[in-house]
């Protein structure tokens, strides 16, 4: 099959066999014009599910202390570097406050996997922004817990959980982080947060270190046997106090192809243009949406803790990056013939 006719495959029966996707892997990383063609099917395929509209989500990053050490991550615990902190109740209630005025009804609660936040505090803090704004979803990104941890923030309100897989390849995964943290426990919790109820997204970095074909393979595969409701893919980028400094980053070829094949895999799936793709060049948010992405994250974390949650160098937090300049976002997101849509923006299962 040439490739062109395994783009129009993909799209119409959402599948490849493996040798077909790395020959469309292989082809799109390298040549700009099979990444457009890619781009345009994956498009078309998010746009008969979203129309023009995309949907936004206020990150509220409320700690950046870590127990990890995560050898790409630069909140990683040995970072002494990093200048921590933690936001209070109130704190990430004003950040909800601000978000609700400016239109968001999703608040994901982000940060490192900090125990200083138990699992009832935790509980609390969900329940008070569910009873304040009943009409707002509430996503968690806050690592792995127990299943009664889980079961609990459920019980509370809480609606969906991001928790990249980060690589599916338990040999991979031990050369990124160190040997208590096991892709086996991290599989875990993806199932019991599917499980409990949870809409629940994975996803993996693009380009991270030793990261092969065959690796993306089966991030691919996981991917499709998880069937998450949401995917975050995004560069990885290094960060000047970890040990993976050297490496190189991600390239936008490869994210960008890694979207479209997303979207033509599962065109519902709600799939941002995150922040790292944002961050390798300046109109990656926008270049991740005309290649099949449907989701944008601002920041709404306060203005002076922003730039202290660095999980790599040069991470974006001001612009149309920042919840306030929504009006910046809704610019750029017009001149590439896009929306903001309203509303909570759930994953519709028909
Ligand atoms: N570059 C890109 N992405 C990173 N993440 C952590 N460190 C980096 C980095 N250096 C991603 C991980 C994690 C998410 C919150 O951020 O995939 O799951």
């Amino acid at each position: 099959m040439d490739i062109k006719q395994l783009i129009h495959t993909l799209q119409h029966t959402h599948q490849l066999q493996p040798e077909q996707m790395q020959t469309l892997l292989t082809a799109a990383f390298s040549d700009a014009v099979i990444r457009a063609k890619l781009a345009q099917a994956a498009q078309q395929t998010a746009q008969a599910v979203f129309g023009n509209k995309i949907y936004i989500r206020g990150l509220i990053e409320f700690t950046n202390y870590c127990r990890n050490d995560c050898y790409y991550c630069g909140i990683r615990r040995s970072n002494t570097e990093a200048v921590r902190y933690r936001l209070t109740e109130e704190q990430i209630l004003s950040c909800c406050e601000q978000g609700y005025a400016l239109g968001f009804r999703t608040f994901v609660l982000q940060g490192g996997e900090d125990l200083i936040y138990s699992d009832t505090d935790l509980a609390a803090i969900i329940s008070a922004i569910k009873q304040a704004y009943p009409d707002c979803a509430v996503t968690l990104s806050i690592g792995e817990r127990r299943r009664e941890a889980y079961q609990l923030w459920k019980k509370a309100g809480a609606d969906r959980y991001l928790l990249r897989h980060e690589t599916a390849d338990s040999e991979h995964y031990a050369r990124l982080h160190p040997a208590e943290l096991k892709l086996s426990n991290r599989k875990r919790c993806l199932r019991d947060l599917k499980e409990l109820g949870y809409q629940v997204g994975t996803g993996f970095m693009v380009g991270s270190p030793w990261q092969t074909m065959a690796n993306l393979l089966e991030d691919l595969a996981f991917i499709r046997e998880l069937q998450p409701q949401m995917i975050g893919i995004g560069p990885f980028i290094p960060h000047h106090a970890t040990p993976f400094k050297n490496y190189p980053a991600g390239t936008l070829e490869q994210t960008l192809t890694l979207l479209s094949v997303l979207r033509l895999m599962f065109p519902k799936v709600l799939l941002p243009a995150t922040t790292a793709l944002g961050t390798i060049v300046p109109n990656g948010r926008e270049l991740g949406i005309l290649a099949g992405a449907n989701v944008v994250m601002p920041n709404l974390s306060p203005a002076d803790v922003r730039q202290n949650y660095l999980l790599y160098d040069n991470k974006l937090c001001s612009g149309a990056e920042a919840a306030e300049a929504k009006n910046d976002l809704a610019a750029r997101l017009h001149s590439i013939g896009y929306e903001i849509a309203e509303g909570r923006g759930d994953y519709k299962e028909s």
